[in-house]
């Protein structure tokens, strides 16, 4: 006889899977939700569990259950301030005090799915630290927020717009998200108005910069402050990695964003002789191979639609006069199937000033 499957028994499991640091605390939380809900999509999770096995796929499903979970509640937090938002309020200020010519301070967002992906790989443990580096509207310290148990999310940015924007979605967040998460620590989020380089971010135990834009000098002091974290900790870049010999390479991979794809660089800080503190492997996750670092492995299908809408603009336009908009050209050749690549070899690189398209 069919029975329909005890959500009790199902907290109990994602209670053991917590435990075990397969999901995170602030994951069982939003799992407690889904199952106050009795959410369809879990009740079937469930029956599927109670005839198979704790398996990687149902392992795989509940990591989607929890980001759909989060997701939602994070576009419900940024309701108020969508990408163009953000994109206006640095605009504008950078207009007014003739910023316009200065690469770093151009504007694109780290993207849900994809930056919740490079967190999973990484997998921090409870009571980490985690800063962005430059973080905008504050969307990737939110991705971090509701899925990890991060002690503290801290966010520096240097455009005061840009950093009142976020400082009013922290004070929503602590209003109405804060409690549907994990109630046995302080769901910190923290966000200042500074240069990453004027201030201490030393205790950070994963440090990320959306990174594409940045100039080599920004990046290279950058890179000298990284050195002040502890062995072991992380720092994910975006486009070009920390160039210090402090870190190890752990994964070069593309994922899409806002403006397309980036190549993403997990790096990790070696100890002070040289020698990796990192000894576990980065977790694996179902279906990552179609995101390898070389375009001809196969692309995601909707990137490959948002590239091919962009190829004009690809070859009309530096980079640099487009403001904004050159967020949108740096890693288009990648993105392009052989189809549409035959006959070019595409130059423009993630960083290159001028896009280039020459016969093969
Ligand atoms: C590409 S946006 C990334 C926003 C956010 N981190 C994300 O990924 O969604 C880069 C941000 O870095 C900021 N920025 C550039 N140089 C900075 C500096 N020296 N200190 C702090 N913020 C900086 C820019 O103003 C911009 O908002």
């Amino acid at each position: 006889m069919h029975t329909s499957p005890d959500p009790a028994k199902f907290y109990l499991l994602a209670t053991l899977l917590a435990k075990d640091r397969v999901i995170t605390n602030n994951g069982r939380a939003l799992l407690k939700e889904l199952i106050l809900r009795r959410d369809k999509r879990l009740l079937m999770l469930l029956q599927d569990f109670e005839t198979t096995h704790l398996s990687d796929v149902f392992v795989n499903a509940i990591h989607a259950l929890i980001e759909t979970e989060a997701h939602a509640l994070y576009l419900e937090l940024f309701e108020q301030f969508p990408l163009e938002v953000a994109k206006s309020l640095s605009k504008i200020e950078r207009e007014a005090n003739e910023l316009n010519n200065k690469k770093s301070l151009i504007y694109g967002e780290i993207d849900f799915q994809y930056f919740a992906r490079v967190l999973r790989k990484i997998n921090p443990t409870k009571g980490c630290k985690f800063y962005d580096l430059g973080s905008g509207s504050s969307k990737a310290l939110f991705v971090a927020r509701f899925l990890y148990d991060f002690k503290c999310c801290c966010g520096i940015e240097i455009l005061g717009g840009l950093n009142e924007a976020a400082d009013s979605i922290v004070q929503e967040f602590r209003r109405n998200f804060a409690k549907t998460l994990d109630a046995s620590f302080r769901q910190d989020v923290h966000v200042e108005c500074a240069s990453f380089l004027d201030t201490d971010w030393s205790d950070g135990d994963v440090v990320f910069a959306n990174s594409t834009c940045f100039e080599d000098d920004l990046m290279a002091d950058m890179g000298k402050q990284a050195e002040k974290l502890k062995p072991g900790a992380f720092f994910i870049t975006f486009t070009k990695g920390l160039g210090s010999d402090a870190f190890e390479v752990l994964e070069r991979k593309r994922y899409c964003m806002s403006w397309g794809t980036a190549t993403v660089f997990i790096q990790a800080r070696k100890r002070h002789d040289g020698t990796s503190a990192y000894h576990a492997d980065l977790i694996e996750i179902i279906d990552d191979s179609s995101y390898d670092d070389d375009f001809d492995n196969g692309v995601p299908g909707n990137c490959t639609h948002a590239a091919l809408s962009l190829l004009p603009p690809l070859y009309e336009k530096d980079a640099n006069e487009s403001g904004d908009g050159g967020m949108h050209f740096f890693d288009l050749g990648a993105l392009l199937p052989r189809s549409v690549h035959s006959g070019f070899r595409i130059e423009a690189c993630e960083g290159a000033n001028q896009p280039v398209r020459s016969p093969r």
